[in-house]
């Protein structure tokens, strides 16, 4: 194996699946039991934002009642224990990564543990329900708080952080993501293009498998681990 300095490492809502947290495509899926279209795009929220203020606040009310799982802690130990570069980048809203204890992480489609006042621009740690159109902390103003969530149609957070690590990166990872929603989609394809090799882990193969090296088939919960003490055992 080629020396490896520099990981990144993509994950989706798989890799909370066995911390009881819906995924979005799967069976009893969260595209399942709602329509992406009336809960998840800036048009929903102008046309019923107590609909989508109530899927967010069911979401984040489930949070309080999952914990990390071993793939979670996994990838926190490699945080702390990685001498080169790492950086997780999640799919995921919730908060289980920084609750397993790792660091080097970033959120691009947002965090259900986070507001955004459409008042002010402020952005400010929540733990609580925003249908019931809580006050703005920072400039006061009622009802002007959305979930910061990245809907379809916006912009995910911090893409030159994230392609610039990809640049730079000697191995991808891509752990519970189905690959059906870009610009993730694609991530494997630019750490490719600057010479990375890519892994995917994935309780089924995911829309884009063909583009990694290599592609291990199970549950996170298994295979994080021991892919962490491969790589821990390598450096
Ligand atoms: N271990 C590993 N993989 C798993 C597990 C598990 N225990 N359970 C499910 N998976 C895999 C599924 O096989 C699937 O490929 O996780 C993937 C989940 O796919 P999605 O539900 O599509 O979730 P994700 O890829 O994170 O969705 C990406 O789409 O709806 C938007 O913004 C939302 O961030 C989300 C994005």
């Amino acid at each position: 194996m080629p020396e490896i300095t520099n990981i990144v490492i993509l994950t989706g809502a798989g890799i909370s699946a066995e911390s009881g947290l819906a995924t979005f495509r799967g069976p009893d899926g969260l595209w399942e039991g709602h329509r992406v279209e009336d809960v998840a795009t800036p048009e929903a929220f102008a046309r019923d934002p107590s609909l989508v203020q109530a899927f967010y606040d069911a979401r984040r009310a489930r949070l309080k009642s999952a914990e990390p799982n071993a793939a979670h802690r996994a990838l926190a130990r490699l945080d702390a224990e990685w001498p080169g570069e790492l950086l997780i980048v999640t799919q995921n809203v919730d908060d289980l990564h920084e609750r397993a204890g790792a660091r080097r992480m970033l959120h691009m489609h947002g965090e259900l543990k986070s507001a955004w006042c459409l008042g002010c621009d402020a952005r400010m740690r929540w733990e609580g329900d925003l249908g019931d159109h809580p006050a703005c902390p920072e400039c006061g103003a009622a009802g002007r708080l959305r979930p910061d969530i990245v809907w379809f149609g916006e912009m995910p957070y911090e893409m030159e952080r994230i392609d610039g690590a990809l640049m730079q990166s000697d191995l991808f990872v891509s752990i519970g993501t189905s690959g059906a929603v870009y610009p993730a989609a694609g991530f494997v394809q630019t750490a490719r293009h600057y010479g990375a090799r890519t892994l995917e882990m994935n309780l089924d193969p995911s829309l884009g498998s063909y583009h990694f090296h290599e592609s291990r088939i199970g549950r996170a919960g298994e295979l994080v681990p021991m892919w962490v003490e491969e790589v821990l055992g390598s450096s």
